[in-house]
């Protein structure tokens, strides 16, 4: 029999799990793979934790898991595809890259407030206890959180960089806080500090003339009632990011910034029953070579990839190469190719010596976790970064793939497979990655729920971020001091003048 008190406290249990539920809107717009893959992975934590979970993204799921309904931005992938889009194509100049990718951006934020499925969601009135979007130079869609009068949590997929930092008020000296789109690390030379901060001008510029006034625009053109841009831009509860000092380099964090990097990755599947044969059974090991979900083999330029294939033979190591053709010409034997491999599980098998990677934020996380070393082989510029600071902590060679040669290649696939080395940084940094107080999956959980419960966290807002540019420089405090310092010096003069002034002119009067 239970007793009163005691169908008290299980009514009240049935209360706290049903507002503990959140109802939690995810925007995940951008058609990449990768993007989608993170975005969902993130929502599907929280929707397995029991949140009520809506996505907004150009994919769908085959088998949508519980509580997690998907509003498809129809068209976008479509449209993505006619265009003939080749990763391996991609500029890395820097001054053009923020350009055009402020344009890409906004083009990518004009078709989701275009699409009909999205329209409908706005004109929903669902009420949502948080907004989670996607960062991705996506100013003007952080107006839905407005819309739907909920906190705003922003997920970013890299570190925290130029396109939070403004936002949150995150220091971001470009004297250690190296730019996305230059290959380097905080450890930064004079040159390379010299170029970080042109660029990090070059950025601020192009934010304010060019970038935010043509999001304002886009975001005018579909909704003419909402506010100015810069009223709530600046307004982000949270963010996360997918960051982890294991992978990335120790910067500054304000406390509304909390890192969940390698959120993504669950507890290894077995492999399929000729894959863990292989594994099993590879003599020397195996090599795993995967270049990601948007380069594409068939994309690959046939020198390169001649080159590869030249180097690749000469190794004693099997090599399994997520390949999306059907005939790989000039296959050497122990190279095996598949359209598709489970890489995550794959990296957890012991008998994996080195991971071939284009350096892809995901897949280093994954490296890492399972302590595998890397050769990277970056081709756009945050790939090329990533695979810097990898071999800067020991655990990688990385050399941007237009660079690639056979001499090289062959010095450092010896050196990767020989000097134990790498492996003992690898397994060093995994040992970094899984020590924290909670895992990151609870991370995400904890404080996308900690910004509900806190009715959007403003507490955890920097004052910085009400303050103007100048004042954020001190440069009128700099001004009022060397003002009074001048007015100082002018009195001091002045009054000596006349003190001393006139016992001189006495002096001279009775000489
Ligand atoms: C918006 O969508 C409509 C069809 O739904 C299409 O005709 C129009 O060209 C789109 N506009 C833009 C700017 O993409
Ligand atoms: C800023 O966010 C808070 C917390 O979510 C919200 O109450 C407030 O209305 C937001 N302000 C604007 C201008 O969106």
């Amino acid at each position: 029999m239970l007793r009163h008190c005691e169908i008290l406290f299980l009514l009240g249990v049935l209360v706290m799990s049903s507002t503990d539920a959140a109802k939690l809107l995810g925007i995940f717009h951008v058609p990449g793979k990768s993007h989608y893959l993170s975005g969902s992975a993130l929502m599907k934590i929280l929707a397995e934790k029991g949140h009520d979970v809506t996505i907004v993204s150009p994919f769908t799921e085959k088998n949508p898991p519980k509580n997690y309904k998907e509003v498809v931005l129809t068209g976008l992938l479509d449209e993505k595809k006619d265009e003939n889009f080749n990763m391996f194509d991609m500029t890395n100049n820097p001054f053009m890259m923020i350009g055009l990718f402020s344009y890409i951006s906004t083009i990518m934020v004009e078709k989701t407030f275009n699409n009909t499925n999205f329209k409908k969601l706005m004109q929903s009135g669902e009420k949502y206890d948080a907004v989670i979007l996607e960062e991705f130079n996506s100013e003007a869609l952080k107006y839905v959180a407005h819309h739907f009068n909920a906190p705003l949590i922003v997920y970013n997929a890299m570190d925290a960089n130029e396109w939070i930092n403004p936002y949150q008020g995150n220091p971001d000296s470009p004297s250690y806080v190296p730019l996305v789109y230059l290959p380097y690390t905080s450890d930064m030379s004079f040159f390379e500090r010299v170029y970080n901060s042109i660029i990090y001008v070059y950025i601020n510029l192009v934010r304010h003339i060019f970038f935010l006034p043509m999001q304002n625009r886009v975001l005018h053109k579909y909704y003419p009632n909402a506010p100015n841009l810069d009223q709530f831009i600046y307004n982000v509860s949270l963010v996360l990011l997918n960051a982890d000092e294991s992978v990335y380099d120790a910067l500054p964090r304000v406390p509304s910034m909390k890192n969940i990097g390698g959120f993504h990755i669950h507890q290894p599947k077995p492999l399929p029953n000729d894959l863990q044969q292989l594994l099993d059974n590879a003599e020397h090991g195996v090599i795993y070579f995967s270049m990601g979900s948007n380069l594409l083999a068939k994309d690959m330029p046939t020198e390169k990839k001649k080159i590869l294939l030249r180097t690749l033979s000469k190794l004693k190591q099997t090599v399994l190469w997520k390949y999306e053709e059907e005939n790989l010409p000039g296959k050497p034997e122990n190279v095996i190719t598949r359209k598709w491999l489970p890489q995550n599980d794959i990296l957890a098998h012991k008998n994996i010596k080195l991971f071939i990677t284009h350096g892809g934020i995901f897949s280093t996380y994954e490296a890492v976790y399972h302590g595998v070393p890397l050769l990277s082989l970056g081709v756009i510029s945050e790939q090329i970064l990533n695979g810097k600071r990898s071999e800067k902590n020991g655990y990688a060679k990385a050399v941007p793939f237009f660079d690639i040669e056979e001499e090289t290649l062959d010095l450092y696939l010896k050196e990767l497979l020989e000097n134990p080395k790498y492996k003992e940084n690898a397994a060093r940094r995994s040992r970094i990655l899984k020590d924290k107080p909670q895992s990151a999956t609870a991370a995400v959980n904890y404080w996308v729920e900690y910004v509900v419960r806190h009715k959007g966290a403003s507490h955890l807002r920097v004052a910085s971020l009400d303050l103007t540019w100048y004042q954020c420089m001190l440069l009128d405090v700099v001004a009022f001091l060397l003002v009074s310092f001048v007015v100082l010096i002018y009195t001091l003069k002045f009054l000596f003048r006349t003190v001393f002034g006139r016992k001189v002119n006495k002096k001279e009067k009775t000489a």
